[in-house]
């Protein structure tokens, strides 16, 4: 299973991708706004990265969500394309809705790649994968906070993707915890992304703090040599 990093932040992208194996970035304008910079900056600064590091042309995927006020396919596909511009690695999230539907259809066609974004039924992943979106981002924490099975929801689109071989990459967006992270490693889904401390959090254990402990006291009462 791939992780990606939910954030804006570059601070946080690099330390996540040093120290926790991150395998690409998402971002929605929410993490633009933490960030504090301009969505310009983040996207040069973002791109500035990947060259510096080596990741620009590789798959290291970063989304970014241009304006959500756009609600013309054409003025969608415009925006992408100049942010797509900047980047590979990029690819374009656009909301499930007929005119983003239309405008990721035409930027597939392009080469610019999308993630179809704001999925919330099996249905609007099936039109993703129809449409050759390169990623689907079903949201999952919205869901369950809706009071909404969100573990069935993703299932059965991986079910459905695995009937018809569709191509698209299911990212798991809005997990909040690590038993979500498993859950949905064992439903098959192909990407799951977090915030950082969502991961810091799967990787610790009450129990594995306090085997240290256990095993820290009997080191110190031993004999070294
Ligand atoms: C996914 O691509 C989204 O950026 C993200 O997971 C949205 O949810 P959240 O901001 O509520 O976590």
């Amino acid at each position: 299973m791939k992780y990606f990093l939910d954030s804006a932040k570059l601070d946080e992208i690099k330390f996540a991708y040093e120290h926790y194996c991150i395998d690409g970035v998402t971002t929605n304008p929410k993490h633009i706004k933490l960030s504090g910079k301009p969505f310009m900056q983040c996207v040069r600064d973002i791109a500035a990265w990947l060259r510096e590091t080596g990741l620009e042309g590789t798959d290291f995927p970063v989304s970014f969500e241009i304006n959500p006020h756009l609600d013309q396919w054409e003025e969608i596909v415009a925006a992408a394309k100049e942010v797509a511009s900047y980047s590979k690695n990029y690819a374009i999230k656009i909301p499930c809705c007929e005119q983003g539907v239309i405008a990721a259809k035409k930027l597939e066609e392009q080469g610019v790649r999308t993630n179809v974004t704001l999925v919330f039924s099996p249905s609007q992943a099936i039109q993703a994968a129809k449409l050759g979106a390169k990623f689907v981002s079903p949201f999952v924490g919205w869901k369950e906070n809706n009071g909404e099975d969100a573990l069935e929801y993703i299932s059965k689109i991986v079910e459905i993707y695995r009937n018809y071989d569709y191509k698209t990459e299911i990212i798991v967006a809005a997990v909040r915890s690590g038993k979500q992270i498993v859950d949905y490693a064992c439903a098959g889904a192909d990407i799951v992304t977090c915030g950082l401390q969502v991961y810091k959090d799967s990787f610790e254990h009450p129990f594995t703090s306090y085997g240290l402990g256990v095993f820290r006291d009997a080191w110190d009462s031993t004999v070294k040599e």
